[in-house]
Order: structure tokens, then sequence, then C-alpha cells
């Protein structure tokens, strides 16, 4: 939606199609589907000027376009690897329908090899016909979506095909026209690319967490560990935050399918497998901390309130965010759970349905109510100077719990808090 939206900013006639059909009639109605902050405006404007329109006749918006962009979802499988059924449909409907020469462009996140798959099932299922594939991985960020995809830091271009480049160049160029920053290379590079980024950024975090758990045991401050580590130009300050594990649609799946891949090639990613390991062990950390603080009390009586259910701000989207995982942690040892996200809620209550033991709040402070802890799982802005004078009388228990080292210890001490954060003494 976002690239549909982005290419029809610049003058592209563009038809998103998709199976789901509740989506679409909601984007018919102009209704944006998920929160993504620009996003709407965007939509709006390029359907009113008739440039982007949304379907569910799959077949038909393949058959008569330039270009088709396949950004359908590659979640995990069950061993971990990436599930290509949903590209290798759309591969087929192209190679079905298409009447004259068509590019496709892997979007989705896809692992090396894939742009081949495709262009077999293309030559498979459609004899005769002219087609070329390529690989252009995504690397927008949710919550910042529409400013990636409008100003992107590198746009990857993979593909022999000259036609194809030809026209992605053109596709592209628009976006890029203060600097070049288009990378053309062969499909397989810009398919190990897309996994390589993930991977750095969550070994990044991982690497974090690691200095974080060393921290607390010398009784040192990664907060202040980060600062000094962030000025050296060859590190640089971003993705050097300790938390609570890494989740999201995309790090957790991306880092699994890598590490298949090469098991497929018969080689080992030690680096990646510890990666993961130190995140599963970080995602279940914070629940088991107020476990243990609290340990003199039944847990059955425990009311634990979280801040941030979405597994990053500025989005609604609940995949694989700490969040489930530490409020069913805290569930399995008895506790009751009081939740607030600014706008993740009614996502999060899709997996964990509210009940007598899981309350959700419209308003944060609701939901501290009658509290014994409070998690900072998700950093919002709205979290970061809360009224603490107002927090302490509503808790039951004046103890926070800081999932993202949002908080001064000192200031929260000052006020009678018990502050437990991420790596700090
Ligand atoms: N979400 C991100 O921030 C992000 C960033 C970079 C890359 N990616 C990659 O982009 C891909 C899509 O991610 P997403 O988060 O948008 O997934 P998503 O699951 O939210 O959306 C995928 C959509 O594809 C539709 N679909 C499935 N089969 C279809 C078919 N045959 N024809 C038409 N539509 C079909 C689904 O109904 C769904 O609406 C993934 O490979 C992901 O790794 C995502």
């Amino acid at each position: 939606m976002v690239a549909g939206a982005g290419f029809a900013e610049f003058g592209n006639d563009v038809l998103c199609a998709d199976v789901d059909a509740e989506k679409v009639k909601r984007l018919n109605r102009g209704e944006i589907p998920i929160y993504e902050p620009g996003l709407e405006s965007l939509v709006v404007r390029n359907t009113k000027e008739g440039r982007l329109q949304f379907t569910t006749d799959v077949n038909n918006a393949v058959s008569d376009v330039d270009v088709v962009f396949v950004a359908v979802g590659t979640p995990s499988a069950a061993d971990g690897r990436a599930d290509l059924s949903q590209v290798l449909n759309v591969a087929r409907t192209v190679a079905e329908n298409a009447q004259a020469f068509t590019i496709v462009v892997n979007k989705s996140t896809v692992p090396v090899g894939t742009a081949d798959r495709v262009m077999a099932i293309l030559r498979e299922h459609g004899p005769g016909k002219d087609f070329a594939v390529v690989s252009n991985p995504e690397f927008l960020k949710e919550g910042d979506a529409v400013n990636d995809f409008m100003k992107p830091a590198r746009v990857i271009i993979g593909t022999d095909d000259e036609r194809a480049r030809k026209k992605m160049r053109y596709l592209y160029e628009p976006f890029v026209r203060t600097v070049d920053r288009i990378f053309e290379m062969d499909a397989r590079s810009a398919e190990v690319t897309k996994y390589a980024c993930n991977a750095m950024l969550a070994t990044r975090i991982s690497f974090m967490n690691e200095i974080a758990a060393l921290c607390s045991e010398v009784g040192a401050d990664v907060a202040k560990v980060r600062v000094g580590m962030a000025t050296d130009g060859r590190i640089g300050p971003r993705f050097l935050f300790p938390g609570v594990g890494y989740g999201g649609s995309c790090f957790p799946k991306d880092v699994k399918a890598i590490i298949s891949t090469a098991a497929d090639h018969g080689s080992e990613l030690k680096i990646l497998k510890a990666v993961e390991a130190v995140n599963e062990r970080q995602k279940v950390l914070l629940a088991d901390m107020v476990l243990k603080k609290l340990a003199d009390r039944p847990a059955k009586e425990l009311v634990v309130s979280l801040w941030g259910l979405a597994f990053k701000p500025h989005t609604d989207d609940v995949r694989e965010a700490p969040a489930m995982t530490i409020c069913r942690r805290l569930l399995d040892a008895g506790a009751s759970l009081q939740l607030h996200d600014p706008v993740a809620g009614p996502c999060f209550a899709e997996e964990l349905p509210p009940s007598e033991r899981v309350r959700y709040f419209d308003h944060n402070f609701d939901a501290a109510q009658g509290a014994d802890a409070l998690l900072l799982v998700t950093e919002w802005p709205a979290y970061r100077r809360p009224d603490f004078r107002r927090l302490k009388k509503a808790m039951r228990t004046p103890l926070l719990f800081d999932g993202r080292n949002q908080w001064d210890p000192e200031t929260v001490r000052e006020l009678g808090f018990a502050y437990v954060g991420i790596g700090r003494p």
C-alpha cells in the first residue's frame, strides 16, 4: 500500500490488488486498514485524483500492466524457512494472465534464489510469454514508512534484464533526485542484501542487550555506556538501545530465514544463532524480573500494568511483539494484567482477548490504577514524561520496570518509586 501510494504520488497509474476482500472494501471507502502516520492523506489524495485504485480482481490486475510489484507476506514456516507460497501463487497468476511483456518485481523479503524460482514458474505457466524478474527489496520501517519510501536511503535493483533495469530506474529516479541512490546488481546479491541488513540490525540489538546484562552484573549503567559508544564514528548512534528484545513482522522471521538458507547450503551462521538466543531470553526478562521482585507475594494476587503493546511506537503492528511474550509469562504465573497502547489495543486483543484477568484501558493512567508493577514496554512518546506523582497515587505498589530506559532513575526514586531498568544499576 505504501509503495502503491508512493508510485501514484509521482504520477504513475497504480492498481493495488489484494485477495483480502475486507481490506479492499475498506480502502475503497477511503479507510486505511493499518495505523501508519502520513499514509491516509497520500492514499486519499491519489485515489481522488484517479491514479490509485484497489481491487480484489487479482487476475485482471496483472493482465495489462508494465510492472507487477509482489509485496505479499513471506511468514516463517514451521521449520524457520520463509514460506514462499504467497509469492509463488502471484507468479502463477501473472504467468497465466499477462498479455504482453511484464516485469515481475519481488518487493517481498525472499530468500536468495527466489527470483530464479519466480522466473521458472513464469516460464512454466506462461509458455511463450515474455517476462523479466527483478529483486527490489523494501527497506521501509513501519511507523515511518511513508517517509522512508518517498525518500529512500537506497534503492536496490537486482536484475540481469536490461529492459527491466531501465524501467525500474525510470520509476525510482523521482524518489532520489538529489543524490542518485539507486544500486544495480544481480538478483541474488539483492536478495542477500535485504537479509544481511535486517540480520545486522538484529545483531546490534542483541549485542546491546548482552552488554546491558553485563552492566547489570557489574554495577555499570548501559545508558552511559551507550552514549560513550555512540560517539565513535565507526559505530554510530543508531540501533544501540537495549530493551525488551526485537519483535515485529520482519527481524524475527528474517533472522530465522537467513539461518535456514545458510543451513540449506551447508553452512552455519553462528553469530545469528546467538542473536536469536539472546533475543528469546530478552523477551522474557522483564516478566521474570517482576516475578522475582514480587516473589514474596502470591502471583495470583499481582496486578501488572503494561504501557505499550505494539512491537514499536507509531504502529499498531503486534506481530511477534515482546509485549505478548511478557503478558503470557505473567498470565501463566497467575497475575492479572491491565493494558494500554495508544493505537495497538484492538490488534493485541485479537490475540489476547479481554477477560477477567486481561483488561484493556483507553487511558494509560487508568491502566496503572491499583497496579503492583508498571512495565514500560513500547517507547511511545506519550509515556516519556508522565505525571509521576499522579502515577504514584494510582498504583498499589510504586514499582516501575522501564523496559526502554526512558525514565531517569534518580527522579523517580526521589518520588518514592522503586525503579528497575535494563542494564542499569
Ligand atoms: N512490514 C514491513 O515493515 C516490511 C518492511 C520491509 C519488507 N517487508 C516485506 O514485505 C512483505 C509484505 O509484508 P507486510 O508486512 O506488508 O505483509 P502483510 O501480511 O501485512 O500483507 C501482505 C498482503 O498480501 C496479501 N496477499 C496474499 N496473497 C495474495 C495474492 N495471491 N494476491 C494478492 N494479495 C495477496 C494479503 O492478503 C495481505 O494483505 C514481506 O515479505 C515482508 O517481509 C515488510
